[in-house]
């Protein structure tokens, strides 16, 4: 009989058995890997090519109250290593996305958060109260990146005091994890982080797109303003991260720029419980599962056996 061998060191062969689950709240996770709101539509898309169940969680497409359509001309614009959109919250609507995408995604036993995006207060609880019925939902994530047109079209991202009411009303609202989803382009985001932990929600992700603008030189007008996201916003996510983590004690969900095993794992090291793949996803349809599987990877190689040990080992 032919023995291989596996050198000197034995333990090189030893294949640990690797603990992923995360936890965000009370609600569990199979592993920190989530696909971005507005990249992996509602999950139904993306199930031909991989089993979605794999996936830590699947976050929806923003849902408004209404089915809405979008922006009229140029929605994306590619830009060295990013990309700039301004879809406009184009989505079928709460009642359609209860009565269409659920029972799917129930069928191929996804985790599912709701991203909800909403242009009032009553907006938002409306989605939410509408929502919370669904036991197929662990959570919600509120996109705070849009504006309140009861006030004069400030975005609650900007406005601490809107910002906090908000947060205030929906927390009552539900018991299911509430997780915010900061702008990188509030004034200082890090007090907003402050204010989501004080309201009593589980948990932050840093960070939603980059407010950004590119224009036509031959027309010498405006090409497209929009979100940055995509690459080009890694290492500046990665700082939001690390400075954020040292602020506050609740989770922080990394957004921005992931496009390999070593930057997802970055943003664990910085402190993020988990990761979303967003742009990413248009380039490698796969690119979560090949993101699962190098942190494996990493795991075995580092010989660790909980990612839950290296979150936040990298401090500032
Ligand atoms: C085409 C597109 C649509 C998006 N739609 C939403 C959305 O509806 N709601 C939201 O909160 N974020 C939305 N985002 C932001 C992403 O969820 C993500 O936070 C951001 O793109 C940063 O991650 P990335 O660099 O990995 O793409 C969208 C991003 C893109 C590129």
């Amino acid at each position: 009989m032919l023995i291989i061998s596996c050198g000197n060191d034995r333990s090189k062969g030893v294949r640990l058995k690797l603990n992923l689950k995360i936890k965000i709240g009370k609600a569990e996770f199979k592993n920190p890997v989530f696909t971005a709101s507005g990249t992996f539509g509602y999950g139904e898309e993306y199930a031909d090519v991989f089993d979605i169940s794999k996936l830590g969680a699947v976050i929806t497409k923003g849902l408004t109250l209404k089915e809405r359509e979008g922006n009229e001309g140029l929605r994306i614009h590619e830009v060295p290593c990013g990309l700039i959109n301004r879809i406009g919250l184009q989505n079928v609507g709460v009642d359609d996305f209860i009565k269409e995408k659920t029972h799917f995604l129930k069928e191929q036993n996804a985790a599912v958060i709701a991203n909800v995006a909403g242009f009032s207060e009553n907006e938002f609880y409306s989605i939410i109260r509408k929502l919370e019925g669904q036991d197929i939902i662990k959570g919600y994530e509120i996109n705070v990146s849009c504006p309140n047109v009861k006030k004069g079209g400030i975005e609650f991202s900007n406005d601490k005091t809107l910002f906090k009411n908000l947060l205030k009303t929906l927390r009552k609202e539900t018991k299911k994890i509430l997780i915010v989803k900061l702008s990188p382009s509030a004034g200082n985001i890090i007090n907003f982080a402050g204010i989501a932990q004080d309201e009593g929600c589980n948990a932050v992700t840093v960070a939603n797109t980059f407010k950004s603008a590119v224009i036509d030189t031959r027309k010498q007008k405006i090409k497209i303003r929009g979100g940055l996201s995509g690459p080009a916003v890694f290492p500046a996510v990665l700082n939001l991260v690390l400075e954020i983590k040292k602020a506050v004690k609740i989770p922080v969900i990394a957004s921005g720029g992931i496009y390999n095993p070593d930057t997802a794992i970055q943003f664990l090291l910085a402190g993020a419980t988990a990761v979303q793949i967003g742009t990413a996803n248009f380039i490698d349809p796969m690119i979560s599962i090949s993101i699962i599987d190098g942190i494996k990877k990493y795991m075995q190689e580092q010989k660790i056996n909980d990612i839950n040990s290296i979150i936040g080992k990298v401090k500032i």
